[in-house]
């Protein structure tokens, strides 16, 4: 089994306290958290992922991780990272759509004990390393990895700007970064009925169908989104991306704007 190379890093702007809260909020969803995620995000989940994917596979899904070429002509990713990985579901879509080996990171161990099982399940203990770590410090060298993937990241640090730059740094120069968030519909038709699933539906399908703490992140997560678009609008992350290195960038909202794809490219290549 092959190891990545993990090195102590002490310093950065994250501390165990900042991510209480992300800790607190996902540790009691593993057990059932694939099969909810995609019934709340009503299958659209999935299609936002696979977009996101393309974005650093090279479009096709070519099977190589070893210098093979792609749809979108970049060059197929050997080793890559997947910050907040939770359960593994994008770990291992790269690794079966690409060949690449990949590590993914994520601070709540209840979500990577059962990201092990998912990998475990796949056959891919081989080309899939879960890591408990924090975003913010990230334990490994500056660029390590050949492409980077980030879901569902930046509504829960403390300082996204100073995070983005610590995930561009683990990336070689030319390495393809690409992220999935959620978004908010900009039309005023959609944005009402965005706002009525998310304060409404969204707590109670997510509590009928997960319990309690699947109805207080159902209740949470709307109001968080809208926050964290009133804090960090798309322009602001978009020029963020570019600070910490990261050229090319490109942003697709996806289902009428409740999704977000994000890519791009280490600066440097
Ligand atoms: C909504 S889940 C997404 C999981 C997975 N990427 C997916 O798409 O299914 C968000 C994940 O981010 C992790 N997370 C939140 N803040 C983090 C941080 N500062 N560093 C690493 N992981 C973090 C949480 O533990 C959680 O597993």
């Amino acid at each position: 089994m092959w190891e990545c190379r993990t090195v102590r890093h002490d310093t950065g702007p994250g501390t165990a306290r900042d991510n209480r809260f992300a800790r607190r909020l996902f540790s009691p969803l593993p057990g059932r958290y694939d099969r909810l995620e995609a019934w709340l995000s009503l299958g659209q989940n999935a299609r936002w992922r696979r977009t996101m994917i393309d974005h650093v596979i090279g479009g096709t899904g070519v099977i190589g991780g070893t210098g093979v070429i792609g749809g979108d002509g970049a060059r197929a990713p050997g080793l890559v990272l997947d910050v907040a990985t939770g359960t593994a579901g994008v770990a291992l879509q790269v690794t079966a759509r690409s060949g690449a080996r990949v590590v993914g990171i994520d601070l709540t161990e209840a979500m990577l004990r059962v990201g092990q099982q998912e990998v475990a399940r796949a056959g891919a203990t081989g080309a899939v390393q879960l890591v408990a770590g924090q975003a913010e410090r990230l334990p490994f060298a500056d660029g390590t990895f050949d492409a980077l993937t980030f879901t569902y990241l930046l509504r829960y640090v403390e300082d996204p700007a100073a995070t983005l730059r610590e995930l561009a740094r683990v990336v070689r120069p030319g390495g393809a970064v690409a992220s999935l968030e959620f978004g908010v519909p900009r039309r005023g038709f959609w944005r009402f009925w965005w706002w009525g699933y998310t304060r409404l539906v969204l707590p109670l399908a997510g509590g009928a169908a997960g319990g309690r703490p699947w109805f207080e992140v159902g209740r949470f997560l709307g109001p968080n989104i809208s926050a964290h678009y009133r804090s960090y609008p798309v322009g602001w992350t978009v020029a963020a991306w570019g600070d910490a290195g990261i050229t090319d960038v490109g942003v697709r909202p996806m289902s009428l704007g409740g999704g977000l794809v994000m890519w791009g490219r280490r600066a440097g290549g």
